[in-house]
């Protein structure tokens, strides 16, 4: 079967472009793919009936619930039996999926109801997550009147990623799952979670207790970079294994895959702190109170190391169903290898040239182990060599050594060249481009439109290898970022920005339909209590790192 979706789309963005206006298009976040609409309205009310066959009953309830919260109607109860008109049907039809994928669905409403259809449970949540913006948008007292109109949808990117740090500052799991609803209603599906680094250990691990007991603390907080001003109070958190298995199906019941990411072999303080033996220079060492790189790091040359790694993530397997598992291993710094007789051993031995090799050497034998157990290894893009900072020696960063091909790269910094390079070689990759994404820079370096203007594919990139893109991550790192609501005014509004980036073709990307959906967003996450930053949608960005 042709591919069905192009004439309906050339369609629809005709429709779109000439017949409907900018100010009668439903407004939905993200802007869906297609989107025809037709004279008439379908009122919703209390007497509204959800058909849904026995194994859908999760999303039966879950959109009775989320209709009670948008519009205050009560769908109650939900029968099972036929009704003629005046329902919400949710239907699984698995040959939509060549045409929409796993996620896609389409949206209709007409005088006999509104009906959902999609090729997989995801893509049902999506058409959800639609139908409810269209509610809120239409709500009046105890009916809404929502107009006909066919929608067919389908994301741009697989992976539509927000990362949290809370190695640097514990958030806990209220934030955590606040998070967890608001990227499911924007169709975001990674909540990529890091939870290790130098200044924090955050995740229980049976095995090795200290790592909590000692690496989830420290004395006191750095306030700003390069300064000597400190909060002068302790710091500390953790999630037990309980808590992270109701967080990972919280993320499991809203679609979203929990990536993991366990720094290797710097950003390790914390875990050093807890046991010195880890580290390069079998030093002890307290859990800083400052932020920046630091030169702890794994000893990789010792086989108790591997042992230890390979015990963490074999719990964090167990805890995490994610295919992928993220690495981290960004901004190692070489000093101590360099001074250490073991290291120096290992490169004589396994005819290792540089630390950049060291560095892909032990990555891959991680990524191998990672592989044994069916899944993948992703990590920050200095794990293939090559001088992504400044402050990196060239020399030590040429690397012979290759990178396992099945590895994801996950891109923050350097040159677009390293990005289009990595593709072509045939890596996967995600973008998350420092400069475009992180959400822990300003208004001032990445304003909302910077933000919705980024492109994951970069530019240069021969379209072929266009399929290595799966996506982009914008990234919450919290080093200067203690308090929830600086986090929350950080986040909100880019977040939907970058919802768009991920999900929305770029045929069909306007920034005024944009602007105009966030008055309902922002207005939907100021109701649950969000403090959403007063952001100026045209300004243009001020400086660039
Ligand atoms: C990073 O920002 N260090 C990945």
């Amino acid at each position: 079967m042709k591919n069905l979706l192009v004439p309906f789309v050339a369609l629809c963005i005709l429709v779109s472009n000439q017949k409907v206006s900018a100010q009668t298009e439903p407004l939905i976040s993200p802007r869906p793919l297609a989107l025809q609409m037709a004279k008439g309205t379908f009122q919703l009310s209390a007497g509204t009936k959800i058909m849904a066959a026995t194994s859908l009953a999760t999303e039966r309830i879950y959109l009775r619930d989320k209709i009670e919260a948008a519009a205050g109607l009560k769908i109650s109860p939900i029968p099972q039996v036929k009704a003629a008109s005046n329902k919400i049907s949710l239907l699984l039809n698995p040959v939509l999926s060549k045409e929409l994928g796993k996620e896609g669905y389409e949206l209709i409403v007409n005088a006999q109801g509104i009906k959902i259809t999609a090729a997989d449970n995801a893509g049902l949540f999506y058409g959800m997550q639609s139908l409810l913006q269209l509610i809120s948008a239409n709500k009046a007292h105890q009916t809404v009147n929502i107009p006909f109109l066919t929608i067919k949808d389908k994301p741009r990117f697989s992976w539509r990623a927000l990362m949290l740090d809370e190695g640097r500052h514990f958030k806990g799991e209220k934030v955590v799952k606040q998070l967890l609803d608001d990227m499911a209603s924007l169709k975001m599906n990674v909540f990529h979670w890091h939870l290790t680094d130098d200044q924090g250990w955050r995740i229980e691990i049976k095995k090795y207790p200290e790592l909590t007991k000692i690496g989830s603390k420290r004395k006191d907080s750095q306030l700003a970079w390069r300064s000597e001003k400190r909060s002068g109070k302790p710091h500390e958190g953790f999630y037990t294994q309980e808590q992270i298995k109701e967080i990972v199906q919280y993320a499991t019941d809203r679609h979203i895959t929990v990536v993991p990411e366990i720094e290797m072999p710097g950003h390790a303080t914390a875990a050093i702190a807890a046991y010195p033996w880890l580290g390069t220079t079998g030093e002890k060492v307290d859990v800083p109170v400052t932020f920046g790189k630091f030169k702890d790091t794994y000893n990789v040359a010792d086989p108790k190391v591997y042992t230890f790694l390979e015990d963490v993530l074999t719990e964090v397997m167990a805890l995490f169903p994610s295919k992928v598992i993220h690495i981290g291993g960004d901004e190692v710094l070489y000093d101590q290898w360099k001074a250490s007789p073991q290291i120096q051993a290992l490169m004589v031995k396994e005819g290792l040239k540089t630390p950049a090799d060291v560095q892909i050497w032990f990555t891959n034998k991680i990524s191998k182990f990672i592989a044994s157990k069916g899944r993948r290894m992703m990590g920050w893009n200095e794990i293939m060599g090559g001088k992504v900072h400044e402050f990196m020696d060239e020399k030590e960063t040429t690397a012979k050594e290759k990178l396992d091909q099945g590895t994801i790269v996950h891109f923050w910094k350097g040159t677009t060249d390293m990005i289009t390079s990595a593709a072509s070689k045939g890596y996967d990759l995600v973008n998350s481009y420092h400069i475009y994404t992180y959400l822990d820079y300003d208004y001032k370096e990445i304003p909302i439109r910077k933000a919705y203007d980024f492109n994951p594919i970069p530019e240069g990139l021969d379209p072929k290898y266009d399929k290595h893109v799966l996506g982009l991550g914008c990234q919450m790192w919290s080093e200067f970022i203690p308090e929830v609501t600086d986090m929350q005014q950080k986040i909100y509004p880019r977040l939907a920005a970058y919802a768009e980036v991920g999900w929305t073709d770029l045929s069909r990307k306007d920034y005024t339909y944009f602007k105009n959906t966030m008055k309902l967003i922002e207005a939907h996450w100021k109701a649950e209590g969000i403090d959403v930053a007063v952001a100026d949608y045209e300004a243009k960005a001020e400086k660039t790192k």
